[in-house]
């Protein structure tokens, strides 16, 4: 018995070891030494054929082979489960792919792109200028002296250079008068870009925000052209449902100016019909500012070398995060530029 033990021993051993790396090979031999009627199963039943004194020390020996056998099983598994043969054949080609994730436009972008296709289907063009400006673009050739009160909400970030004074621009407006010193009328531009002031940050302010400015140049531009394209894109922008209004206000490098306000999105321009006793983006007014705008001033003209008596034009400035933060509903200017990206993948 305990001969025939041993060659079951070694012949079982011999099998696992030239066996295929599979779960079915490996469970078909697990079954012929170790199932109920399995090689060594069988031994058991054979016990009375022992010797009484015998049985014990048989019956340890069979459980010490059935015990190699199952671990030799066990461990051939494992290795055939890590190294992937088992699964080989199992791997469905057709399961879609883990895909990667994609980035979103910012929001910022995403409105210039939307300003563009307004301005551009009224045949602006788009043309950029330098962030870093001298004094002469940013202030003089745009009808704002040394000492004009105005400079103080502009006057800011300064750069050191050998000659001319330089500064972080203000506003967009400096590339007017570098365009028309470039070009000849009549065009329609429109500039997009960053501009920079000393503002504390708040939920409204930042220090860097953007803009689009506008400019037609022409022989016959007027203050109607001017409201008939901001109604446009204030209907296109907002809605067409979309009131504008046009309130006097003053900028150096127009005349005259207007600060241009947009019906409530919210309200709807009657803040008295919202549940709230004050509509909270409008605060009660049933108005929103969006942008300034002007008819050129006949001296910026002058400043770059047209002859006022010739041509007329009108020019406006869009606030980029304002639009934003209207058309979206987004409270703080801040969330622009933090890059958290559960805001920014809204978008
Ligand atoms: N440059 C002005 C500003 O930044 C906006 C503006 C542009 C006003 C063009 C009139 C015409 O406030």
């Amino acid at each position: 018995m305990k001969e025939k033990l041993k060659d079951i021993e070694t012949e079982a051993l011999k099998e696992i070891e030239a066996s295929e790396n599979n779960r079915d090979a490996l469970e078909a031999l697990r079954v012929k030494y170790l199932g109920r009627k399995g090689t060594l199963t069988e031994l058991f039943k054979k016990m009375a054929e022992v010797p009484a004194a015998d049985r014990p020390e048989v019956g340890r020996l069979i459980n010490v082979v059935k015990d190699i056998v199952s671990k030799t099983l066990d461990e051939k598994l494992k290795i055939a489960s890590e190294s992937g043969e088992e699964t080989k054949d199992k791997i469905d080609i057709t399961l879609p792919g883990i895909s990667g994730r994609i980035g979103k436009t910012h929001p910022i972008t995403k409105t210039f792109d939307e300003i563009y296709t307004i301005f551009i289907s009224l045949g602006f063009r788009v043309v950029e200028g330098p962030e870093i400006e001298t004094e002469h673009y940013n202030f003089e050739a745009l009808n704002i002296p040394l000492e004009h009160p105005s400079r103080d909400a502009f006057d800011t970030f300064y750069v050191k250079s050998a000659n001319a004074k330089h500064l972080l621009r203000s506003h967009t407006s400096p590339v007017q008068a570098r365009f028309m010193e470039a070009n000849k009328p009549p065009f329609s531009i429109i500039v997009p870009g960053k501009v920079f002031r000393p503002d504390a940050t708040d939920a409204s302010h930042s220090f860097m925000f953007h803009q689009v400015e506008g400019l037609a140049v022409g022989d016959d531009i007027r203050f109607s052209d001017l409201k008939g394209i901001l109604a446009i894109f204030a209907k296109q922008m907002f809605g067409k449902n979309t009131k504008m209004r046009f309130r006097p206000s003053f900028f150096p490098f127009t005349e005259p100016s207007a600060e241009v306000d947009i019906s409530c999105m919210i309200c709807g321009g009657e803040p008295e019909r919202t549940s709230a006793k004050r509509c909270s983006v409008c605060g009660g007014k049933g108005w929103l500012e969006i942008l300034g705008a002007g008819m050129v001033n006949p001296k910026v003209f002058k400043n770059v070398g047209y002859d006022p008596g010739k041509v007329t034009g009108l020019a406006f400035g869009i606030g980029v995060e304002r639009i934003a933060m209207l058309k979206y509903g987004i409270n703080d200017i801040r969330l622009f530029f933090e890059n958290d990206i559960r805001f920014l993948r809204q978008f």
